[in-house]
């Protein structure tokens, strides 16, 4: 996996934007694969600057989302699909049609969960799929003991996940349990792939991820088998790797680094 470190969340945020801008450059019509949460919100906010200041396009573009809240309609605030319009969707000019997330209350979940999956290849595959990282090393939902072959399926939150989720909700009565996301086969079939890392809150799972094991134990280490994924992070996100001179080593040689 390439390991670009940069010094602070912005520079982050910014080295992400270019990668998606240059898959978008060379093809108009890109797939995007997208990821909700406070680790891509400065990528979103850099992407609508391009957008206005740049003219970054998208109206040829499709996009996916990892995951939804199972229960929560589209309006919640929680929710995933409010999310996404709010933070990306709304300022730039995707035609609406074009932008995928999983439905969070469907009634027949399987079938949605298949249609889902035969979407994203009836739109050609994901192109470049941006990702966060869980402090347990999930990718999308896939907590800890996800099958590495997952596909887009309904998933039990873990207990420490509806925990860290219950302060944004008015009642726990409102917290959502399950939640509909992309298995890791799902993702691992993107062409390319960024994982996006910041604080060192994130440095264990990153380390994890990159330098140990390929293990159901931390999901994000399942990239290590993809053929071109890049990480991307903050230096307190790097914190724990024992290879980083390595990586800056590389990284300051790179002819492309982003
Ligand atoms: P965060 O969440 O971006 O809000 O840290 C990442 C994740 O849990 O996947």
């Amino acid at each position: 996996m390439e390991v670009i470190v940069k010094e602070t969340y912005e520079q982050v945020s910014q080295a992400a934007a270019r990668v998606v801008a240059r898959v978008l450059n060379a093809k108009p019509n890109a797939v995007l694969g997208l990821a909700t949460g406070s680790t891509p919100l400065g990528l979103y906010q850099e992407l609508i600057r391009m957008h206005k200041d740049e003219g970054l396009d998208f109206s040829q573009v499709t996009t996916f989302n990892l995951d939804e809240y199972v229960g929560l309609p589209k309006s919640h605030p929680q929710s995933y699909h409010y999310f996404m319009r709010e933070n990306l969707l709304k300022h730039i000019n995707i035609p609406k049609q074009n932008a995928y997330i999983p439905s969070g209350t469907t009634d027949n979940y399987e079938a949605f969960c298949a249609w889902y999956e035969q979407r994203i290849r009836d739109c050609g595959g994901i192109d470049l799929q941006v990702l966060g990282i869980g402090g347990d090393g999930h990718i999308a939902f896939n907590e800890p003991s996800s099958s590495l072959g997952s596909r887009t399926r309904i998933k039990t939150l873990a207990r420490q996940t509806i925990e860290d989720n219950a302060r944004f909700f008015n009642s726990p009565d409102e917290v959502p349990i399950y939640a509909i996301t992309m298995g890791v086969g799902t993702i691992l079939e993107a062409r390319e792939i960024v994982l996006l890392a910041n604080g060192e809150k994130k440095a264990q799972a990153v380390a994890n991820a990159l330098e140990g094991p390929i293990t159901t134990m931390n999901t994000a280490s399942a990239l290590q088998l993809h053929r071109k994924a890049m990480c991307i992070l903050d230096r307190p996100a790097a914190g724990k790797l024992k290879m980083l001179d390595y990586y800056e080593w590389i990284q300051a040689k790179m002819p492309n680094a982003p």
